[in-house]
């Protein structure tokens, strides 16, 4: 089966939606899986023509401003004409994300993109709504964590010492809490996967990060506040004056 799995994000890297629509793939890895991009125009024809020969698509996108973000919107635009004149017969699917932690928030995001399928007329296969962008900094945290378990105990082999099952045990802990926090997100991939196979069709469903609303909050503050630092590269960003004095 040939599946395409759609970046809806614009952002150049670390997108929630390439890593959640890369989970997908993972799922999917006795098929036929290519990964496209929304984030350059220039590319949509090409994708386009790649739409002709797919069984499934699989869109991995963000929430904007409660809807579908501008150049997604253009690609639909230009898909819903292609579609038709071309006769496409893929099924599609969604994998909304958004920022706040109630993926709930993605329930009317979903029904746009299933308003789409109905316009270009093509049968609407289902979608998913993961709330709590927080989920890919629990990625990055615990694969340099991860990392730095296996290189311990790497070292401890090369020094001469064997590592033993207690050695291991931190390794497994940080497993076990990842998979916590991410159990919601697995389950609905895995029965989105599941529909995918089958070119069937599934309720939308909708889950977030296993954390309580309240530590959501603070832990999104840290990430926030950490965001802004490495993104300016120091702190004196934060203060930067614009270089523009207006006219009197
Ligand atoms: C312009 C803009 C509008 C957004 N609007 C919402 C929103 O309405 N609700 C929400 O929960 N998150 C909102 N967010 C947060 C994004 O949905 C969130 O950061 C998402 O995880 C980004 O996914 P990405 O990393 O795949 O781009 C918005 C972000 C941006 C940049």
């Amino acid at each position: 089966m040939n599946i395409m799995i759609l970046n809806g994000s614009p952002k150049k890297k670390s997108s929630t939606s390439g890593f959640l629509g890369k989970v997908m793939g993972s799922c999917l890895i006795n098929h036929d899986v290519n990964y496209f991009s929304l984030r350059i125009k220039n590319e949509y024809p090409k994708i386009l023509q790649s739409l002709k020969y797919v069984d499934a698509l699989i869109l991995a996108v963000p929430l904007y401003v409660d809807g579908i973000p501008s150049h997604v919107l253009e690609f639909l635009h230009q898909a819903e004409i292609f579609c038709k004149e071309n006769k496409c017969n893929f099924s599609p699917y969604v994998i909304s994300n958004n920022g706040f932690i109630e993926g709930v928030h993605n329930k009317v995001h979903l029904k746009m993109y299933e308003c789409w399928c109905r316009r270009t007329r093509i049968i609407w296969g289902g979608g998913i709504g993961v709330g709590g962008e927080i989920l890919r900094v629990l990625s990055i945290y615990f694969s340099v964590a991860f990392a730095v378990h296996i290189i311990i105990n790497l070292v401890k082999y090369i020094l001469g010492t064997l590592p033993v099952f207690d050695d291991w045990i931190p390794l497994i802990y940080d497993i076990a809490v990842y998979l916590f926090f991410n159990i919601g997100v697995i389950y609905c991939i895995i029965r989105l996967s599941a529909s995918v196979r089958k070119l069937g069709k599934t309720k939308n469903r909708y889950t977030r990060v296993t954390v309580s609303s309240f530590l959501f909050v603070h832990m999104a503050d840290i990430f926030m506040v950490l965001t802004v630092l490495f993104n300016g590269k120091n702190i004196f960003f934060l203060l930067k004056k614009d270089k523009y004095i207006p006219k009197k």
